[in-house]
């Protein structure tokens, strides 16, 4: 197996920014990965000056995207990086991603991928031209016990799903705090550069990526009822989904970010015919499952009667927790593994990270929520129809 210490840029994650700090620490987690370059802010000398609290040496610490790009692509293929991580505000990711694809960088970006369909097929076409990895740190994927979650309902421990309830509950925007000058608030409650999602695009998105990893179910309809509940507000910060699978299954999707007191309340359950799932991001480490006329069971990380997958994705012995970043580190070595195999849009057979077409799925899935709401509430067609290996 390759197994080369990949280099990593990264555009995004300065001083003062919430989630690049993140991916840095989970990127290098296991020792598969440097953090070599970056032009971490959106002025030239923040970005330095975020660059050097950081490490990065001089001479790869960039002012621009576009000097990073510029530059890295002029070094010896031995030593420029080999993918770049974009943790910018959403209405960043496409002309970055693009230009670094186009370029035959892989790519690592956050989500939502980009801010509409056309752009999301515009990338997964630029992607399947420069045949790059390209992930999408849908992180809650990378969780052990999401992935023993997903392991029981395909190996058919809770039969066929019928009912699929997902939650993402959160009360920091209850207030105008973008007013504040609170700058996550800022850009997130603001349409150029948050998307036409507010809750629903910020946290929603995973919500619905969430399910789609865990049952394997397509949507097929939405009826969608998004508000704005804080006064001037310019996005939702409020959404309730009815969904249709195509395979027959109801569910409900919520996402808030008005529900005061819930800090990062994601959670999950699915029922089937034989038996129902529930996990819960607060409380990471351990799966419910009730299985239909026994006792309920709760499985725990680390233990040896998970699933190989949660076992591959645990570092520490039971009782010891993990949690977020580790998820994150292993949405990075899996695309690390991709990365070093030289995969191409597809990711290899049985890739196990979110890609671009889960990134375009998302997006697909924002504008048809949107759509729904605005059509009064209304039954909206949801199907998604760019498979992996199609043309976009
Ligand atoms: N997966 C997750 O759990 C998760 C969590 C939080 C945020 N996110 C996503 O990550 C992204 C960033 O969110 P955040 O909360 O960290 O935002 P943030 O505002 O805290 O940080 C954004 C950073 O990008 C920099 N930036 C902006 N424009 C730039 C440019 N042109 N070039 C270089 N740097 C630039 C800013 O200076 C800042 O350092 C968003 O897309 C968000 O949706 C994902």
């Amino acid at each position: 197996m390759n197994t080369h210490k990949l280099r990593m840029g990264m555009v995004g994650g300065g001083r003062d920014a919430f989630i690049g700090a993140v991916h840095r620490t989970a990127a290098c987690m296991d020792g598969r990965v440097s953090f070599v370059a970056g032009a971490l802010s959106s002025t030239p000398e923040k970005a330095l000056a975020s660059g050097r609290d950081v490490g990065l040496d001089d001479r790869r610490n960039y002012g621009t995207w576009r000097e990073m790009l510029e530059r890295e692509l002029a070094l010896p293929q031995d030593q420029r990086i080999d993918f770049v991580s974009i943790v910018t505000p959403n209405d960043t990711h496409f002309p970055v991603a693009e230009a670094f694809v186009q370029a035959g960088f892989a790519v690592v970006c956050d989500k939502p991928l980009v801010h509409t369909s056309q752009q999301a097929a515009a990338l997964i076409r630029a992607v399947q031209r420069a045949e790059t990895v390209f992930a999408v740190t849908y992180n809650y994927s990378g969780y052990p016990m999401v992935k023993q979650a997903r392991h029981m309902v395909e190996q058919g421990e809770l039969g066929d799903i019928r009912k699929v309830i997902v939650e993402y509950n959160q009360g920091w925007l209850a207030d105008k705090i973008e007013e504040t000058g609170q700058k996550q608030a800022q850009w997130r409650t603001d349409p150029a550069r948050s998307g036409i999602g507010g809750a629903i695009g910020d946290i929603g998105s995973h919500a619905e990526q969430l399910v789609a990893y865990v049952t394997g179910l397509e949507i097929d309809g939405i009826c969608a009822d998004i508000t704005t509940f804080v006064p001037g507000r310019r996005l939702d910060d409020d959404a309730n989904l009815l969904v249709r699978y195509t395979n027959g299954a109801r569910g409900l999707l919520f996402a808030s970010q008005i529900c005061i007191g819930s800090e990062n309340d994601l959670r999950l359950r699915a029922w089937g015919t034989k038996g129902g799932i529930e996990w819960r991001q607060e409380e990471p480490n351990h799966l419910v499952f009730r299985p239909e006329g026994r006792p309920e069971r709760i499985y725990r990380r680390g233990n040896d009667y998970l699933c190989q997958a949660a076992k591959n994705n645990t570092r520490l012995p039971f009782g010891h927790p993990e949690a977020f970043i580790e998820a994150f580190a292993n949405v990075y070595n899996a695309a690390g593994d991709a990365i070093r195999a030289g995969a191409g849009a597809d990711g290899g057979p049985k890739h196990d990270y979110p890609d671009v077409y889960d990134g375009a799925r998302g997006v697909h899935f924002i504008e048809r929520t949107v759509a729904s709401s605005e059509r009064d509430q209304k039954w909206t067609d949801a199907r998604w129809t760019m498979r992996r290996g199609s043309d976009a």
